[in-house]
């Protein structure tokens, strides 16, 4: 069965990034020349998903706003003669179709994901979180899209941390099953003590989950942080199918930690085609001073 939607939850506090996020989405922070999240939109669009469902919250209209037509600008622009900047600014609203439900209390990413059920019915569907980037060749969303035409079950997608980190993430641990980059998982667990697992595999934002992970969702009490936590219910959907972790070709980013963010306008500035070289100089210069 094909995916063909991706839920994208933008309803957290965004608290690590206060001041910033009190009156703007973390979200919606630059990262070279566009907000964080058109960069996951992009790469949902590049890998041939047809619907996105944002999960909003008061305060995230700035978002939906990003994504919509602006008659006005586009008016503007035209007069302006700066038609390439209007056609670009408009494409990435006409390529996908998006909708956005709400989520009234910050329960937790789990519960962000339950809130979408109804949009996304009964199939097979993927998750991106808002504030979670991954530079890679091929983007990440494809590369677990096409594991999934093979497998047909649930992936999460991983990278492996230093052991003295895996406090902070979802652990997940797997036998390898002869699929390049690909393990069968046996266990979760969200955010183990030091010293409970051997595993140093951590789940990122990137996820593709069977829909039967919904009613699982409906029925997870809040874990850890009093959250309903995704972690609780994938452990659960992976005693009852097959659910694979994928270790992804490329880097991933936290956005919405602020060493994370800095480390991700650097990357995403090394890339960019008229920047890259201005900033390389830069960074030698300053690196010659610490
Ligand atoms: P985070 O824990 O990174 O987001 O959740 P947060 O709560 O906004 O951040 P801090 O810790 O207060 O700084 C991961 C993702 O899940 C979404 C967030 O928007 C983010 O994309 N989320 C989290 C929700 O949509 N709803 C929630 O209740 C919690």
């Amino acid at each position: 069965m094909k995916v063909r939607k991706a839920v994208i939850p933008v309803a957290g506090l965004g608290t690590r990034f206060l001041p910033a996020t009190k009156a703007i989405p973390k979200e919606m922070l630059t990262i070279v020349d566009r907000p964080t999240i058109q960069y996951i939109v992009e790469e949902v669009v590049a890998s041939g998903i047809d619907q996105i469902i944002f999960v909003t919250s008061e305060g995230k209209s700035a978002i939906e706003n990003h994504f919509d037509y602006n008659f006005h600008l586009d008016s503007v622009l035209k007069e302006k003669n700066k038609v390439a900047l209007g056609e670009e600014l408009n494409n990435i609203s006409n390529l996908i179709d998006i909708v956005s439900v709400r989520q009234k209390k910050p329960l937790g990413l789990g519960h962000a994901i339950w809130t979408a059920r109804h949009v996304v019915g009964n199939e097979p569907f993927m998750v991106l979180l808002g504030d979670d980037l991954v530079l890679a060749k091929t983007p990440c969303a494809k590369q677990m899209l096409n594991l999934f035409d093979d497998v047909g079950e649930s992936i999460v997608a991983v990278q492996r941390v230093p052991a003295d980190q895996t406090y902070q993430y979802g652990i997940v641990e797997g036998e390898k099953n002869g699929r390049d980059r690909t393990h069968k998982v046996t266990r979760m667990v969200e955010k183990p003590a030091p010293g409970t697992t051997d595993s140093d595999m951590a789940i990122i934002g990137r996820y593709i989950l069977m829909p039967q992970v919904f009613d699982l969702l409906g029925r997870t009490t809040p874990g850890h942080g009093g959250e309903i936590q995704l972690t609780d219910a994938l452990l659960a959907l992976s005693k009852k199918r097959a659910m694979y972790a994928y270790e992804f070709e490329g880097t991933r980013y936290d956005a919405g930690d602020k060493l994370g963010y800095l480390k991700a306008i650097l990357a995403y500035g090394l890339t960019h085609p008229v920047l890259k070289e201005g900033l390389k100089a830069h960074i030698r210069e300053i690196a010659a001073t610490i």
